[in-house]
């Protein structure tokens, strides 16, 4: 049968398909490392196990959750936003649990985009903003992030025609995958961008708390006004090595929280109880932990950088997320794809 033809628009995420090919790789005994997405390879602290594990011996956390997520969860979050950034939400009505900020991402652009309007996303940049706004049939305007400007888009060139059809604008710092940091400047402009364009900024910041070298990441939240024009996606998922259990939400402006709360309350019923329990531990417990953490990824952080240098391929140093941005000298891509195509000739 024929498949909706929004369909055309969507490819399988890349990430899946890399995914097989080293699922396939290994079973045929290859020892594969890892280099593609970011997962921690850590588990949580142990509270946050020990919270899940009494959550689930408990007989009232097998039912459904109201969408939304647990209030207790909606109030760890906005607990978590007033201690690191001093800023104050209102659990019920800024903040919306997602089952990982993934499916936020793409939901919100569900909810804003129609044919005709515009998506402003950086370049490069997580697939998914992009992805998103081509199943909605929106236009995709990429905003260049170039080395010389610090890996920050420059917000005064975007055309005024793209400016004026745009209702999304997409930030995400620190910067999968250039590993950029942004200054809280950049935010306090793109606020000003929109309320001047009438749209939203999309803060998507799952690594707020994964930083190095004693640097603090600002949240788009702290810059006055922000909540009536910006919407924050955070995540358990790196801050806390909580990944696979799919913890995330959307914090700030109460009418873009309102509509991903509408079209979500149709497709999912929330998380599983016990996990949003053990976030609230997670979100409310103690952080000392996380200082180790960050300095265990610093040094392997260190180490990519010196085998890089050793290989005379530039890259910045990062001061947050787990990615390195290196320059690759275009002969040497173009003999590694002369091996791959000399060793299977049928790629060519
Ligand atoms: C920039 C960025 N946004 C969002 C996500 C998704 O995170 P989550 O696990 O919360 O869905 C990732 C995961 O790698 C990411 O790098």
């Amino acid at each position: 049968m024929k498949l909706a033809t929004r369909m055309q628009s969507v490819q399988p995420y890349f990430f899946a398909k890399l995914a097989k090919r080293m699922v396939a790789l290994q079973a045929a005994g290859r020892d594969v490392i890892r280099l593609d997405v970011g997962s921690p390879d850590q588990p949580p602290a142990a509270f946050i196990r020990d919270a899940l594990k009494h959550a689930v011996d408990q007989p009232g956390t097998h039912g459904y959750v109201a969408a939304g997520g647990l209030p207790e969860f909606r109030q760890a979050v906005a607990a978590y936003y007033s201690r690191r950034f001093g800023v104050a939400v209102d659990p019920q009505n800024q903040v919306e649990a997602l089952i990982g900020s993934k499916e936020g991402l793409f939901h919100l652009s569900m909810a804003y985009l129609e044919p005709g309007d515009v998506a402003l996303v950086p370049d490069p940049a997580y697939a998914v903003y992009e992805a998103a706004a081509r199943f909605a049939g929106a236009d995709v305007v990429l905003l260049p992030l170039r080395a010389e400007h610090g890996f920050l888009p420059q917000l005064a060139e975007i055309a005024p025609d793209a400016a004026r059809r745009a209702k999304l604008l997409w930030l995400n710092y620190p910067n999968n995958p250039t590993g950029a940091c942004a200054p809280l400047q950049l935010f306090t402009e793109a606020v000003a961008f929109a309320q001047r364009n009438d749209l939203l900024v999309c803060h998507d910041a799952p690594y707020l708390d994964v930083t190095y070298d004693g640097y603090t990441a600002p949240s788009i939240l702290q810059v006055p006004g922000a909540l009536e024009v910006a919407v924050e996606f955070n995540s358990l998922s790196k801050t806390y090595n909580m990944a696979g259990w799919r913890m995330g939400m959307a914090v700030g402006c109460a009418a873009a929280v309102r509509a991903l709360h509408a079209l979500k309350s149709n497709i999912d019923s929330s998380q599983f109880k016990a996990a949003q329990l053990a976030g609230v531990a997670a979100l409310t417990g103690d952080q000392t932990w996380l200082a180790p953490r960050n300095a265990l990824y610093q040094e392997r952080r260190d180490a990519v950088l010196a085998g890089l240098r050793q290989a005379q391929l530039p890259a910045q140093t990062p001061a947050g997320a787990m990615y390195v941005w290196a320059q690759v000298r275009l002969e040497w891509a173009l003999s590694s794809l002369l091996m791959t195509c000399w060793n299977r000739p049928a790629c060519l």
